[in-house]
């Protein structure tokens, strides 16, 4: 039988009101604080068109970049709790509400995709998973990287078997820096001549 995946639930159910004050509550970090989680420097977002994944309630990550680089940057934020928050100054400027697993973007869209205790933290099954591996692969431009923090070490092999010959993946070991949380980071670079 194939998977349901809006059976999947609580992470693919629609956002409650207590979800929105409980991500909101927890997602109030610094742009040092996403740049040492993400290990990306100012030349990997200036002028670079970056998705951030699981981007909570106000897209913490889009403004912290917009405070510190202005118009050079275009970040969007993609969240499936956008659907359930309203529009105005807490969010950032460009927000897009949606699934993880279905992505409304074109292929080849963007530089860089972050995702910083969104995907595959909150992915609820393998499969899932690999879906989403495929359509983030898509969507990232030729020779675009795919930043994701935290991560267990045997999500390499199942994201390599996935990825085959359209992109390089690496898994860091960032357990160092963030203590004994046993976790580390990947790096997926999708090859130059892949579109
Ligand atoms: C802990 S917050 C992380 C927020 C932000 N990245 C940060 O670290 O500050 C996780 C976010 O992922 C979103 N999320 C979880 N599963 C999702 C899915 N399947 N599709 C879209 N968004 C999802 C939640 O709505 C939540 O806002």
């Amino acid at each position: 039988m194939p998977f349901d995946e809006s059976k999947a639930k609580p992470r693919h159910a629609p956002p409650s009101e207590s979800d929105v004050a409980f991500y909101a509550a927890h997602t109030h970090r610094g742009l040092v604080e996403y740049e040492t989680f993400l290990d990306f420097k100012r030349n990997d977002v200036i002028n670079k068109k970056v998705l951030d994944l699981g981007s909570g309630p106000h897209g913490r990550f889009a403004r912290e970049l917009e405070v510190q680089y202005g118009e050079q940057v275009d970040v969007t934020s993609f969240d499936f709790i956008h659907s359930a928050t309203r529009a105005g100054s807490e969010r950032s400027q460009k927000s897009v509400a949606g699934l993880f697993s279905q992505l409304p973007f074109k292929d080849n869209s963007f530089d860089m995709i972050t995702s910083l205790y969104g995907f595959p933290f909150y992915s609820p099954t393998l499969e899932i998973s690999k879906k989403i591996l495929r359509e983030l692969i898509r969507i990232t431009k030729p020779k675009g990287t795919i930043v994701l923090w935290p991560v267990l070490e045997a999500f390499l092999s199942m994201a390599k078997d996935i990825v085959q010959d359209k992109a390089t993946v690496s898994w860091e070991d960032t357990s160092d820096t963030f203590g004994n949380f046993p976790r580390g980071r990947v790096t997926i670079t999708k090859l130059p001549n892949v579109s």
